[in-house]
């Protein structure tokens, strides 16, 4: 711990009140030093599981034959970018490659202020999007609500759990649409003018909260009729992680530009862009973009042996099934413990949100704090979200199966009921 500190600072982020030092990993679990086995529920990164050995084969293949970057012809660059543009809606059919989740925002940024000219990005009040200096002005989950800069204008997060004063259905969403039309007329009128919105299409940082319905519908009607580019971030969303392909087919709307990372590459960092290719063309032509490590072919190869086990394991209809057998007996736990305030998930993510009592729905901080630490020393890893930290969140690799789930299941009860 006191060389970490000195080598990293004292603030350099660490999970759980006593650390955790893992030394290996494999499917669904990891080994600590102490020879210790936990099950992972909190590693999207590793989205089909620790040390795949399709993957690492891959890895090793292309790794021990080639690796160059975007600027020759490559056969790996292209397999790769048309299976995973086949696998999206035909509008979306120009890719851009980087390394990180972070990267592939700040490009999407560009994308929309070069092909529209103008500045302004509207996102939400609870988010994260990534750490370049542009993306960093959107991290309105570290910041109060607050975005960075003059550019920058936050909407409240939709939510019906924790509804906008109290409002309900049509009147809920019209107030959450209004947001969007007047921070639209204001970047006009301060002569910023408007680019495009930056959402999260599952809302995974903000604690999955349910929007009202037909929502990111108008959203996009908006963002369009005012010439915006809508963009979706999908670092998180991706990959079957929903029990969908990708995060926007849970709402059926689909962006102009949607920005990807984690998963993809199961813990090799490749990450990147699909969009339109007016706005793709649009960059190109106005300015030169180049990543060295981003796409190169041995990323390529790891992000295209990625697909495969995704379709080989069907893990997409795996997320879909375990996440509904958790979700009834998530459903079951909330019957005796009333912590339990509300239950959200989308295939094999899922935000569980701790509260006081359920009528005041004061956040339950410490409780969720409890639990996380205490499901840690009983061997299984879950996180916290939310500006309260109040929300478990549990998001494990897609192989996960019913008795890991049962596992799991069995092992918050028991810390629910000790914290
Ligand atoms: C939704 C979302 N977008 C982007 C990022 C940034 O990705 P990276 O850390 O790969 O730069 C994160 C990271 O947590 C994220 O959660």
């Amino acid at each position: 711990m006191s060389r970490r500190e000195r080598l990293l600072g004292a603030g350099a982020p660490l999970f759980y009140d006593e650390p955790l030092h893992f030394v290996s990993g494999k499917g669904v679990w990891l080994t600590a030093a102490n020879g210790r086995r936990y099950l992972d529920v909190y590693n999207n990164v590793p989205n089909v599981g620790h040390c795949h050995p399709h993957i690492l084969q891959a890895l090793q293949r292309q790794a021990g034959r080639l690796n160059v970057h975007t600027r020759y012809l490559d056969e790996t660059i292209l397999a790769y970018g048309e299976d995973l543009i086949a696998r999206l809606d035909d509008s979306l059919s120009m890719l851009f490659l980087t390394c990180s989740g972070s990267e592939a925002n700040d490009l999407a940024l560009r994308m929309a202020r070069l092909n529209t000219g103008r500045q302004g990005i509207i996102c939400s009040n609870m988010t994260y999007h990534g750490n370049t200096t542009a993306v960093d002005e959107l991290a309105t989950l570290f910041n109060d609500g607050q975005p960075g800069g003059p550019a920058v204008k936050a909407v409240d997060f939709p939510c019906q759990y924790r509804p906008l004063d109290g409002l309900s259905g049509n009147a809920l969403l019209q107030a959450h649409t209004d947001q969007i039309r007047n921070a639209i007329a204001e970047f006009e009128t301060e002569g910023i003018g408007f680019a495009g919105l930056l959402f999260c299409p599952i809302f995974a940082n903000e604690g999955l909260p349910e929007p009202p319905d037909n929502y990111l519908k108008s959203i996009a009607s908006i963002v369009h009729q005012a010439g915006g580019v809508l963009i979706f971030d999908e670092v998180q969303s991706a990959f079957g992680r929903t029990g969908h392909m990708w995060g926007h087919q849970v709402s059926g709307v689909i962006p102009d530009i949607m920005t990807l990372g984690k998963p993809m590459g199961n813990g090799h960092p490749i990450a990147g862009l699909v969009c339109t290719s007016q706005l793709g063309n649009g960059l190109r032509d106005q300015t030169m973009y180049f990543n060295t490590f981003g796409g190169n072919p041995v990323s390529c190869a790891v992000g295209h042996a990625v697909l495969e086990v995704i379709d080989q394991e069907d893990l997409i209809n795996n997320a879909q099934q375990i996440g509904n057998h958790l979700r009834s007996g998530l459903n079951k736990l909330a019957l005796k413990h009333p912590f339990i305030g509300d239950i959200r998930h989308q295939g094999l993510f899922f935000g569980v949100e701790l509260v006081e009592d359920r009528t005041s729905k004061v956040p339950a901080t410490q409780t969720a704090h409890d639990v996380v630490n205490l499901m840690a020393k009983n061997g299984v890893l879950i996180s916290s979200i939310g500006r309260d930290s109040n929300i478990l969140k549990m998001r494990p690799p897609l192989c996960f199966t019913q008795e890991h789930a049962d596992l799991l299941l069995e092992t918050l009860g028991e810390s629910l009921s000790r914290a």
